[in-house]
């Protein structure tokens, strides 16, 4: 028989109605579904997926995320967003280089796709994680425009509410935010536009528990001169004498008083310019990455210091190994950093850029971009065609509009949200001075003094607790990524704080 009777028609119809209705409603969408990744030929650990999320903007902004469900309990871990920062950097780079589940090698020959092995230390052993490029134009997402902090967050929330509507079986878990470097100030920011949706009635109802920040950018006097000062002086990168005349000429622009003779303070800034200037600013024992020659500008290289700085590189005998993995942004000397305004664009931080994308000083990024812009990863991952080519970074106009994220902390920590702010205390580019200064002047009581913690019966870091569940972490011998030079600690702090264990 040719044709369905009417009754069985129905009743067809009515059973797919069925299904197509609870796989909304029940389930991730299976179009979403990552099946198999290129240079990898096991067994995923767990569901992966990946897609887009279209924002009701005008015009639409379509945010990229990468899910990885938790290879522990699914339905009882928490659900955690990460967020690279820059601004202008991919969550690929967390995925790539620091806690997502493959550890990504280079190909046999150049040219060769990476092979990709699993991570033991991987972050989705005890966590489901979401991995957003954001704001729109970063990493996979589009179309690029002008972003600010006020924009990202309002964008980052409408895209959490369509993604939990996308994955209700996830809408009870515990709920954290995350991310480092300039998320600084995405995360405390969208979970302050998270906590008013609560507020508001928000649907569906996000089940937010609190949120962590590594190496981040909080404001312009923490994060200053001062702290940086500090930190050289401890570090042995400039000597007693540099560090007294920089402290008796009060040289530091601490707000934006400059006092002190000013002749002596440019003279000052300029021997502990020469100091460091030619340090991996992401962690200050990792060398320094100088490939990829024909990504640098003739421009930049004509200039006598870059001369100087490739010759560094050349003079090593073999390639520098660097990257293993990285970042943010590196700041230079009086920078503004979160003071309000236009974020200084990479190229003209760094003096290179290149066509598109931008070349970050002394990191490596070849594993990840030679893999995410190969076609058949690609479409593994559901990548659309509209993106020409995946970058680390893009050049992002921003205009940072909030401001400090001091008040945001208070907020946040005085409404019991707890807060874990961590920094790797080798980096140089959001060193750890200057965040255990913030922390410390939010004026919490301290409820667990300064104090070692351990991974293998070894010193791991040390940490300082406050009240309101506000604690300040350090990862010892970690860079600017924690994970990236510490996966194993990391692991370890990451799951026993979400978990509301002692560290
Ligand atoms: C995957 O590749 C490795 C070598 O890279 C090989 O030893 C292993 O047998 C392969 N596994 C499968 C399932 O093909
Ligand atoms: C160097 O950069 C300037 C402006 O940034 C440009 O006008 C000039 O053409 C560049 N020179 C070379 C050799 O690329
Ligand atoms: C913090 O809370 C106070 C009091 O509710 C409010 O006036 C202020 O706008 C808040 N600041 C931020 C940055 O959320
Ligand atoms: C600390 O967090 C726990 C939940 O993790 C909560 O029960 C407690 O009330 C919080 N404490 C403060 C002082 O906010």
């Amino acid at each position: 028989m040719a044709f369905l009777r009417p009754t069985n028609y129905l009743f067809v119809l009515w059973a797919y109605l069925i299904v197509f209705l609870s796989s909304n409603i029940n389930a991730a969408p299976e179009a979403s579904l990552v099946t198999k990744l290129p240079g990898f030929n096991g067994t995923f650990p767990s569901k992966h997926y990946s897609g887009y999320v279209t924002l009701d903007t005008k015009p639409s902004k379509h945010l990229f995320y990468y899910f990885v469900v938790s290879e522990r309990n699914p339905a009882k871990d928490p659900v955690v967003l990460w967020l690279n920062g820059g601004p202008g950097c991919s969550s690929f780079d967390g995925f790539v280089y620091e806690h997502g589940p493959f550890n990504f090698e280079e190909g046999n020959k150049k040219g060769d796709l990476p092979i990709l092995r699993l991570n033991p230390y991987s972050w989705s052993k005890v966590s489901n994680i979401i991995y957003l490029d954001s704001p729109s134009g970063v990493g996979f997402s589009y179309p690029l425009l002008p972003a600010s902090d006020s924009q990202t967050a309002i964008d980052s929330h409408e895209f959490l509410l369509k993604w939990f509507e996308l994955y209700p079986e996830f809408q009870a878990n515990p709920f954290y935010i995350s991310g480092e470097s300039w998320a600084g100030v995405y995360v405390p920011t969208l979970t302050a536009e998270v906590d008013k949706g609560i507020r508001d009635g928000a649907k569906p109802k996000i089940n937010l528990k609190g949120y962590l920040v590594g190496n981040g950018v909080t404001e312009s006097d923490a994060d200053g001169d001062s702290s940086l000062i500090t930190f050289l002086h401890g570090m042995a990168l400039i000597s007693d004498k540099l560090f007294k005349a920089s402290e008796a000429e009060i040289c530091l622009s601490n707000g934006n008083q400059q006092q002190g003779d000013v002749n002596n303070c440019e003279s000052t800034w300029s021997k502990i310019e020469t100091a460091k200037e030619f340090l991996n600013v992401y962690d200050i024992l990792e060398p320094c990455y100088h490939g990829d020659e024909s990504a640098q500008q003739s421009n930049a290289s004509s200039s006598p210091l870059l001369k100087r700085f490739h010759e560094l590189g050349k003079s090593n005998k073999r390639a520098l190994p660097v990257r293993n993995r990285m970042f943010g942004r590196a700041w230079p000397y009086r920078a503004h950093r979160v003071r309000g305004g236009k974020v200084p664009t990479w190229p003209q931080m760094t003096q290179s850029a290149r066509a598109q994308g931008v070349q970050v000083p002394c990191v490596n990024d070849e594993v990840a971009t030679r893999y995410l812009n190969d076609p058949t990863v690609r479409k593994a991952i559901h990548a659309s065609p509209r993106v020409e080519s995946w970058n680390l970074c893009v050049d992002l106009d921003y205009d940072s509009d909030l401001g400090s994220m001091i008040p945001f902390h208070k907020n946040l920590t005085a409404k019991g949200y707890p807060a874990l702010i961590y920094s790797g205390d080798h980096d140089m580019c959001v060193p750890y001075t200057g965040t255990q200064e913030w922390t410390a002047d939010l004026g919490y009581e301290i409820i667990d003094e300064w104090r070692p913690w351990f991974t293998n019966d070894q010193v791991a870091g040390y940490l300082q607790g406050y009240t309101h569940n506000l604690t300040f972490l350090t990862i010892k011998g970690a860079g600017h990524t924690v994970p990236e030079y510490k996966p194993s600690e990391s692991l370890y702090f990451y799951d026993s704080w979400l978990q509301g264990n002692k560290i």
